[in-house]
Formats: C-alpha cells, structure tokens, sequence
C-alpha cells in the first residue's frame, strides 16, 4: 500500500519556521472559534517551540480572542511552576502579554501530589475537553515526542489519556505525558524540528513506525505536519 503523502514544511531557519507555524496556529484558533466557540491546545515544551510561542505573544496579539483557548502541555516536569525546566512556567511567561484567563490554563500539578494522582488529575480535564484541536510537539534527539521515550512502557499505553513517566533519558527523570492515543486524537498534530542534531530522528521518524523512533507512532488522522528548518532536513544524498 502506498505510504501516505507527508505533509512536510521546510522553512530557511528557525524564525521563519516560528513565524509559519504561528499564523498556521492563529488560522486554525480562528476556524475552530467560529465552528466550536473555542479552540484546545496543547503546547510543547523544549526549546523549539519557544520561538512560535513568542511570535503569538508579539505578532498576534490581536489576531484572536485568546479568552476562547484553552490551554494543555503535551508534556510536563515535575518541577515547580516557577523552575526554569517547567514547560508550562515558561510558555506562560512568554505568553503573558495575551492576558490569558486562569480558567482556561490546565497547567499540570507538580506539587503536593505524585506523579501518578497529578496524571489523573489532568487526563480528567482534558477528558473534559477531548479531543483537543491541536497538539504541538517538538523532537528529542533519540526520536521522542513529549515525554515519550524510546522503548518505554508509555508507548503501549491504549486507553489512559495521560500517565506518569519515572525513567525519562531527558532530564529531569520524573514527568507526566499526553499518551498516543491522546495526541492521535487530536484534529491536527504539528511537529517542530530545529537544527542539525535532530537530522537522523526526522529522517528516521519518517520511515520507521516501531518503538524505536516515537515520533513515527504519532498518526492522528490526515497524518502530523513536519515544520522544520534547512538545518535539520537534510534530503537523502543531498549534503550541505
Ligand atoms: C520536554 C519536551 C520534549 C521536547 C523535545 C525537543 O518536556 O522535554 O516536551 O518532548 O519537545 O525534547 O526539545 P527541544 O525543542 O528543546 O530540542
């Protein structure tokens, strides 16, 4: 059978990847707000994102009725909010020009409970809320996606929306992660890759569908979007 066409978007750099990405994001906010009355995302957390995130908060600040978005993590550390590794800290702080009601921030609990309750506790309100419109997600190295590592047992996950990750490979150890079929469900999965490093997982993640490479098991329907810059594309055969 024929493998289905990839929908991959190669971009110059790392800003002009973040400056797509974000009016393709402000485009589909606009359509879910007028069809649903709301649009549900999930951001990333990494590096990679951080740019698209910006981009909102600066260029788009005025683009869409924010108070309508709901906001998820795909994953989350088990850090406090106010450390430097939290996912959620950090987007919000980049976004906090968008003034964004608390009420519609499902920021993961990172304290006060353990990682298993603090799982349950968000795969409850994304339940709610389910499926999202969006999934954002960057690209480890090794192939992952979230908090979803290479080999690990979250992998076979089939029912739970969310679960604890206690081994992750990417410091620190202890997390919480949106499973596949969460993230497969979702009506669009965009995937971010920046930069020479992440080379041999992009091209593996688009060949290979095993365990091996997460980021080739993330399949919602019509496939993800690949954003990424010349730096991490590196077409087979063709050298810088
Ligand atoms: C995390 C992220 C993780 C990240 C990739 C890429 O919590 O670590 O969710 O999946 O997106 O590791 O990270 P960079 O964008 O920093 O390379």
């Amino acid at each position: 059978m024929a493998r289905a066409k990839v929908d991959l978007r190669v971009f110059e750099d790392l800003e002009a990847l973040s400056a797509a990405a974000a009016r393709a994001l402000v485009e589909a906010a606009n359509e879910a707000i007028r069809r649903r009355g709301s649009f549900t995302l999930a951001l990333s957390g990494g590096e990679t994102s951080k740019g698209l995130y910006r981009r909102l908060a600066s260029h788009h600040r005025r683009d869409v009725p924010w108070d309508a978005v709901h906001w998820f993590w795909s994953d989350e550390r088990f850090v406090p909010e106010d450390h430097p590794d939290s996912n959620a800290g950090t987007s919000l702080a980049i976004l906090s020009p968008l003034s964004l009601p608390s009420e519609n921030l499902h920021i993961p609990v990172t304290h006060g409970v353990d990682a298993s309750e603090a799982a349950r506790r968000l795969e409850e309100e994304l339940s709610r809320l389910f499926p999202l419109d969006m999934t954002l997600l960057g690209l480890g190295e090794d192939g992952h996606v979230a908090s979803l590592f290479p080999g690990s047992p979250a992998l076979e996950e089939t029912t739970r929306l969310v679960v604890p990750v206690r081994d992750a490979p990417k410091p620190p150890p202890l997390r919480i992660t949106m499973t596949l079929p969460a993230i497969n469900a979702s009506r669009s999965v965009h995937i971010l890759v920046s930069g020479p490093a992440k080379r041999e997982a992009l091209s593996r993640a688009l060949q290979e569908t095993g365990p091996a490479i997460p980021a080739g098991l993330i399949r919602p329907e019509g496939g993800p979007v690949w954003w990424v810059d010349r730096a991490a594309w590196e077409p087979s055969g063709q050298r810088d």
